[in-house]
């Protein structure tokens, strides 16, 4: 009989942090992708609310409800052995603190999720003081927040002023502060990811926010190049990068995505923001 892996904790990614290794990140919303990332090498699968997207064909994140966030977060683990899964708490499931308990509860409980993840900044430190005071491992999703797209004006690089950049860098320190385990950053210049990165000692995953992240994030279907519509810029479709190679497989393109995240070459300059 085989031996079980060892499972990937919130803990063992802060060790990761503290002993200066980078780890490998993706999303994923099923049973297969999620058995063929976790035995790829990937630490932490996430449940994406992108799955409004790449999965029903929406235009934005915000329709994505509770229930199907938990089916999906089902599915991921049953498919994953290794790897920390984390779900995403989706737009207004955790308005107020009991809302975001009983939501955090439900993918924890029915879906299997050892994580949750919330967009939000310095005004959702209670939130995640609680979640945290209740057991539930938190990241806290700094940035370029998809659910507030209509408040942002579009999905625009965040935290180039002055200002935006020290209030990002004070809501990841309140964050860190109230009890989140790990912190996000998207779409985010490298400099300001940087600062971030170095400023607290929780883990910070970054997709587009520069190579000075702790780990590095995708959408699968980006990696894979079967997203609908145009690529963002920071993206990079690893299976097309196979070309010409013996082994052209997803299993094989994740593995050159957490090769290329773990020896730095992913990202370049060309997927980051200055
Ligand atoms: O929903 C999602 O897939 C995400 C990633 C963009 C990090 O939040």
């Amino acid at each position: 009989m085989s031996e079980s892996p060892r499972q990937v904790t919130v803990t063992s990614l802060r060790k990761l942090k503290e002993q200066g290794e980078r780890f490998a990140c993706l999303t994923a919303y099923d049973a297969s992708f999620a058995a063929v990332l976790d035995d790829a090498g990937i630490d932490m699968i996430l449940v994406g609310d992108s799955l409004g997207m790449v999965i029903q064909g929406r235009s934005t994140t915000l329709p994505v409800t509770l229930d199907e966030m938990v089916y999906h977060t089902r599915a991921v683990s049953r498919g994953t052995r290794r790897a920390l899964v984390m779900a995403d708490l989706p737009f207004m499931s955790y308005a107020s603190v009991p809302q975001a308990l009983d939501s955090a509860a439900r993918l924890m409980k029915e879906g299997g999720a050892q994580a949750v993840k919330l967009e939000a900044g310095g005004d959702a430190v209670a939130i995640v003081e609680q979640l945290a005071r209740h057991g539930i491992p938190v990241c806290g999703h700094l940035g370029l927040a998809p659910q507030s797209v209509h408040k942002l004006g579009g999905y625009r690089v965040q935290g180039r002023e002055h200002a935006a950049a020290e209030a990002m860098l004070a809501d990841a320190r309140a964050m860190e502060q109230a009890g989140a385990d790990l912190l996000l950053l998207e779409s985010v210049p490298a400099g300001l990811a940087e600062r971030i990165s170095r400023a607290v000692s929780v883990p910070v995953i970054g997709i587009g926010a520069g190579p000075a992240c702790d780990a590095q994030i995708l959408v699968l279907y980006d990696l894979l190049g079967i997203s609908m519509g145009k690529r963002p810029r920071f993206s990079m479709d690893f299976l097309q990068a196979l070309s010409g190679s013996e082994a052209i497989s997803v299993r094989a393109a994740v593995a050159a995505f957490v090769q290329a995240v773990k020896d730095g070459s992913f990202p370049a300059a060309e997927h980051t923001f200055t």
